[in-house]
């Protein structure tokens, strides 16, 4: 007999087949028990027939405690009623690993409750469409990168360097010598696209943020193309043919997942249809103004101003060209006005924030180097990155997707704690 996975049931249409499985929930009369199942792959129902089966596996049915994990054996058929659309008339059961009292019952708990148990939490069907939705946009990343010609680069985690401010990280003894866990990969990604061409990085990033939002963790994984001979336009193309790709691919491959997640499929269909919006950061201050925002020239957008700006277009938007003082010191100047950087945020819909943020990069020694002494950086770890402008330096741009920022969005979510499967946040490490 054949052991099968239960996502596979539809291919196995009144046959009987072998499933290894966990009870989440059942319930019985004096004739028939429903036994909740699932085995990673799915959810689904299996039915135990008093008047079919031998006397003891009806018992054993009836006695069976939450996430006891059992072999099956059964007939699949179809089950039009539920979401699945298959269930499983089971002929006997076999018990491998007892359970009891599995402390997440199937009455309502709290958020901290559940993330204190989240090593058990991520069995149950919401983190598990989040994290299926999430390997599918690892997935169709490695996919569409690769088929644009990208080669993944590995940067270290262990850096000396901080690139993205120095009032965000974790700094780590490391042999006597002060270490920090990286904040982005970017630079690492620069020296790769000077290299191979068109490179990115994904990995784990860190940030000492005393933010406790819910778009914020401490350790995220983000995604940061770089591509050499590149100007920002041709970014912006890209990211956002990158982004109508992930939500298509999550749209083709996670029907089920969405489903039990309850998102609207043809709400996400809308983010798949490009352009996408760009408006500058000096128009969208006037349009903050207008619509009663107390903002000025200069400052950058919290959450309201953001959710805001992606509201009033209904997609995705790059705000581009924002001040040079409230951004990164690679950000390239703009040719006419020394105020702004060549840099964009993709800003998500529905109050979901920036889930990207880029630039052109410069290219000029002198002015870089300026740069990096004027924000206190030290020079000395940032020779080598220098070395690059030094070198054949060529026109490049470059940007970084947070990984779980997408995945709230995508998923619709409310935290971004759900889009991961340990969080990180400034009063969680554990488990
Ligand atoms: O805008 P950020 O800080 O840009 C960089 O790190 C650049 N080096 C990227 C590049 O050009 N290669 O971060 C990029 C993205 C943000 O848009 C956001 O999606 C995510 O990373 N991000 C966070 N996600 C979760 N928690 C945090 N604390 C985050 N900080 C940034
Ligand atoms: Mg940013």
């Amino acid at each position: 007999m054949e052991s099968i996975n239960i996502i596979d049931a539809g291919k196995h249409v009144d046959e009987e087949v072998v499933i290894g499985a966990w009870l989440t929930n059942k319930r019985s009369s004096g004739k028939i028990a429903f036994l909740q199942l699932r085995d990673g792959s799915a959810y689904f129902q299996g039915v135990v027939i008093k008047a079919n089966v031998a006397e003891e596996i009806f018992e054993l049915a009836k006695e069976l405690k939450q996430e006891t994990s059992i072999k099956i054996t059964g007939t699949i058929h179809e089950d039009q009623r539920s979401h699945f659309g298959y269930e499983i008339e089971i002929s006997n059961i076999e018990v491998i690993g007892e359970s009891d009292e599995y402390p997440i019952t199937p009455k309502e708990h709290g958020t901290d409750f559940l993330m204190d148990n989240r090593h058990l939490y991520l069995r149950h069907q919401k983190p598990f469409a989040i994290m299926k939705v999430r390997n599918e946009i690892i997935r169709a990343t490695y996919e569409f990168f690769n088929n644009e010609g990208f080669t993944k680069l590995d940067a270290p985690i262990l850096t000396g360097s901080a690139p993205e401010g120095t009032t965000e990280l974790f700094e780590t003894d490391y042999f006597g010598q002060p270490a920090f866990l990286s904040q982005t990969g970017q630079l690492y990604a620069e020296a790769g696209a000077m290299a191979y061409g068109k490179v990115f990085t994904f990995g784990p990033t860190f940030r000492a943020e005393k933010s406790k939002t819910r778009r914020h963790l401490t350790e995220f994984w983000m995604i940061e193309p770089e591509m050499a001979w590149m100007h920002q336009e041709d970014s912006l193309e890209l990211q956002e043919r990158y982004i109508a790709f992930l939500v298509q691919n999550v749209i083709d491959h996670c029907a089920y997942e969405l489903k039990l997640l309850d998102r609207d499929i043809e709400t996400l269909r809308k983010y798949t249809q490009l352009p996408f919006p760009r408006l500058s950061y000096d128009d969208a201050v006037e349009l903050l103004k207008e619509n009663g925002f107390d903002v000025e020239w200069g400052v950058d957008f919290g959450s309201p101003e953001e959710t805001f700006l992606a509201n009033h277009f209904e997609k995705p938007v790059f705000i581009v060209n924002f001040p040079k003082a409230i951004k990164a010191f690679y950000m390239k100047r703009h040719p006419l006005r020394d105020d702004v950087v060549i840099s964009a945020d993709l800003l998500a819909p529905e109050g979901y924030g920036e889930i990207i943020g880029g630039s052109e990069r410069d290219t000029d020694y002198e002015y870089l180097k300026a740069r990096i002494e004027e924000q206190g950086l030290s020079l000395d770890e940032y020779g080598w990155y220098l070395d690059l402008r030094k070198y054949g330096s060529v026109p490049h741009s470059g940007f970084g997707l947070g990984l779980e920022r997408a995945v709230t969005w995508i998923t619709g979510t409310e935290h971004i704690r759900e889009a991961i499967p340990f969080p990180r946040t400034i009063t969680r490490i554990r488990p």
